[in-house]
């Protein structure tokens, strides 16, 4: 690797480290603000949930993979939906939360620690849906993430996945509902931010709709439906920041994407 590149692909990885570290340090004050339910697979805060959405289909006996599973909510509500789930995520301390979950609802799932970028310890077309919830801000590179998630999908697989609208993260931290203005350009794809609840400071990649679509469809993905939920005010997530997703601005502006798209 030359000398460069090499600079590159150490950033990276230093950059992979602290989003590990500040999952580890949070989850269980995450878990604890969060207390998400294992009834129902949410999509994101004031969201129509996949009960309401149906963009999965039936999952009985469907092998489902989740993506950045965090606590292991989604995964455990969709095996007591009769699927066979495995959940994966970066931060062992929200892994070993997920695995204790799994218990006290008596369930099986597979939960592991992983990257996200790099499922090789998956074999290909083997999963019948790949999901994922409020996970793709995080990562650092989304096009891996698509081509991972098209490789271990069968051929009739889907990929379904919620992540933060491009353009509400315009609106920065907080937006003020009577004095909304852009705090950053659209067009900002590399953002350093200090996290609040853990003071480290977080390297996220935001795309912009543009590379959403054109990176699931230079993969190889037919794109078979795009959600921009209007809030449903009931589904607002318990200890979710109201600061963060007041509803006068839910109502103007989405918080959330949800995509459906299929290998085939
Ligand atoms: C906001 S939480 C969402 C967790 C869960 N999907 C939920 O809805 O509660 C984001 C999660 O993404 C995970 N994550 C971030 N980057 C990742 C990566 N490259 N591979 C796997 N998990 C990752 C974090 O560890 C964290 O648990």
């Amino acid at each position: 690797m030359r000398g460069k590149d090499k600079e590159i692909e150490e950033i990276k990885i230093k950059y992979k480290k602290r989003i590990k570290e500040h999952w580890n340090t949070d989850a269980l004050a995450y878990q604890k603000r969060q207390k998400l339910s294992t009834d129902y697979i949410h999509y994101g805060p004031s969201c129509p949930t996949e009960e309401d959405l149906n963009l999965l289909g039936e999952v009985q006996g469907k092998e489902i993979i989740e993506l950045g599973c965090g606590g292991g909510q989604c995964s455990i509500a969709l095996t007591k939906k009769g699927a066979k789930c495995t959940g994966i995520d970066l931060s062992e301390e929200q892994i070993k939360f997920a695995k204790n979950l799994a218990k006290k609802n008596d369930v099986t799932v597979n939960f592991l620690q992983g990257d996200i970028e790099n499922l090789s310890m998956f074999d290909d077309e083997n999963m019948d849906i790949a999901f994922s919830a409020c996970v793709f801000d995080w990562v650092q590179n989304l096009d891996e993430v698509f081509k991972e998630a098209f490789r271990i999908l069968k051929k009739t697989g889907i990929l379904v996945f919620s992540m933060g609208h491009p353009f509400y993260n315009c609106l920065g931290d907080s937006p003020n509902p009577n004095d909304l203005k852009l705090k950053l350009s659209y067009f900002q794809r590399d953002i350093l931010e200090k996290d609040g609840n853990t003071g480290l400071t977080i390297n996220y990649k935001l795309p912009t709709i543009g590379d959403i679509i054109n990176s699931l469809i230079k993969t190889g993905f037919y794109i078979e439906k795009i959600v921009e939920p209007e809030p449903v005010e009931e589904k607002f997530m318990e200890g979710t920041s109201a600061d963060y997703y007041p509803i006068e601005v839910l109502n103007m502006v989405p918080a959330t994407i949800i995509v459906k798209a299929r290998k085939n």
